[in-house]
């Protein structure tokens, strides 16, 4: 690749690179001992509720291809990348015995990454619990809290010989709002208080494996990765005002304020308390929790929330939801991402990293995820067979602007991670917005294509900037 003039240079040793999770990618979901996880099971009992009836058996097929996927890493200037274990995969029964061919199969993933000179990244849990666990509860039983940290210990011991960097959860609040507030996971409830509890078991189960890692003194790093979608008002009228702060306080600072300053916010604690929605816990578990909090921070950001007082009284008798205080705001001229439908606005990425230097001790962070979804990519296929995705390169370049200016600021991130690395399956939406550097191409044995974005990004990688 020439070398062009880099106006935009990165610190020494950023991590370039890029995120992808084990049921989006391996595909196998029924092969070498694998049981079912939640999203096996609904789409076997509900396929129509999946884009095209497309479900989780094959996806974009990384446990047979993983070789040579890795190597197309390396050739697109990849220094990291991260993948999430299936939990199913590994242990399946959620808790009990081991599955060794599967232990076998991300000892050769992190070998081979190695290999390359790839830092694996490995997060624990990504949106697929265990079948087994589900029936009886998933987070929203105390059960499955013991069975995580069980779940961790043995990663930890498994891989982290070779591991240094965890995480345990990516995106936590999207369980809970998918399976038990917005149904769009299973299992499918709209339930307020099931949901509290979810989200309280997720972050006890955050602060054990947390504890867990610590004890094993393995020499790495731990930590979460958070949508942290910034609130903006609709103007600066304390009522619009007051519906950012509260939906800042239920989708953002519900997970952020305990994991990195070990405590809840106090706005939110007072709604539950006043609605009747306070989780169950036990005696220690504040304490654990205020005294396990994590070393690094993913940031995963795609579109901000913008949000304006409600304009009618809430109906006492619809199902208790956080839009009882705010209602969406769609702000005129908004810049949109046509192919997705969501809002593009690439400042938001610097207004996050600002908060989390100003307010959360600026805390070692990286962004975990961000990334353009597009339907209908192959009509941006050339004669050449290769997807001329500027659209991504401009997004990507617009949105590290920002990251590389808070970092001028003293913002602590020390890296980027598109997602995602390849075309994947994307849970109810399966195959229709495409993310990836490189194309899957799915009535072809999933054969693959790097992207124009995708040679573009070896560029970056290799002069550290643009
Ligand atoms: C992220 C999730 O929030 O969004 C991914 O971590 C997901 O798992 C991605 O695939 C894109 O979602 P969608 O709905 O546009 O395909």
């Amino acid at each position: 690749m020439t070398e062009s003039v880099v106006q935009y240079r990165f610190p020494e040793g950023f991590w370039w690179g890029s995120s992808a999770s084990a049921t989006q990618t391996e595909g196998a979901a029924d092969r070498d001992g694998k049981s079912q996880n939640i999203w096996d099971y609904w789409y076997e009992r509900e396929p129509s509720r999946f884009f095209n009836g497309v479900g989780p058996g094959d996806t974009s097929r990384f446990y047979d291809k993983y070789k040579e996927d890795i190597r197309l890493m390396k050739e697109i200037g990849h220094n990291s990348f991260r993948l999430s274990i299936s939990w199913s995969r590994l242990i399946p029964d959620g808790t009990g015995e081991i599955n060794q061919k599967a232990a076998a199969f991300y000892q050769n993933v992190i070998d081979e990454m190695l290999a390359h000179h790839i830092e694996p990244f490995v997060n624990l849990f990504h949106f697929d619990m265990p079948l087994a666990l589900q029936r009886s509860g998933g987070w929203v039983s105390r059960n499955t809290v013991d069975a995580f940290e069980h779940y961790a210990k043995t990663c930890f011991s498994l891989f982290g010989g070779k591991v240094k960097k965890w995480f345990t959860h990516n995106e936590p609040i999207v369980p809970i709002e998918g399976g038990y507030l917005y149904d769009f996971h299973y299992p499918n409830h709209v339930n307020f208080q099931e949901a509290v509890q979810a989200g309280f078991h997720t972050l006890l189960s955050n602060a054990r494996a947390v504890k867990a890692y610590r004890e094993l003194k393995q020499d790495g790093q731990i930590g979460i990765i958070l949508n942290l979608t910034p609130s903006y008002p609709r103007s600066s009228h304390p009522e619009d005002l007051k519906a950012a702060r509260i939906a800042d306080a239920f989708f953002n600072r519900s997970f952020l304020d305990p994991a990195v300053k070990g405590e809840f916010p106090s706005e939110l604690v007072e709604i539950l308390k006043a609605e009747g929605f306070l989780p169950r816990y036990e005696k220690d578990d504040l304490r654990l929790i205020q005294e396990h909090t994590i070393d690094l921070l993913g940031v995963n950001y795609y579109q901000p929330r913008r949000v304006k007082a409600k304009e009618h009284v809430p109906n006492p008798h619809a199902p208790f939801l956080p839009e009882r205080f705010f209602d969406p705001y769609v702000m005129p001229g908004r810049k949109m991402n046509p192919h997705r439908g969501w809002e593009i606005y690439e400042k938001g990425i610097y207004d996050i990293l600002t908060n989390l230097r100003e307010h959360y001790g600026n805390i070692e962070c990286f962004i975990s995820e961000n990334g353009m979804g597009v339907e209908g990519e192959e009509r941006f296929r050339d004669e050449d067979g290769i997807i001329q995705d500027d659209y991504r390169i401009e997004f990507i370049k617009e949105h590290l602007k920002w990251v590389h200016r808070a970092i001028g600021e003293g913002s602590n991130v020390k890296g980027y991670h598109l997602w995602t690395f390849m075309d994947n399956w994307s849970w109810t939406n399966a195959y229709k917005n495409r993310y990836g550097f490189v194309s899957v191409n799915l009535e072809n044995g999933g054969g693959r294509t790097v992207k124009k974005s995708g040679r573009w990004f070896k560029s970056v990688s290799d002069q550290n900037g643009f």
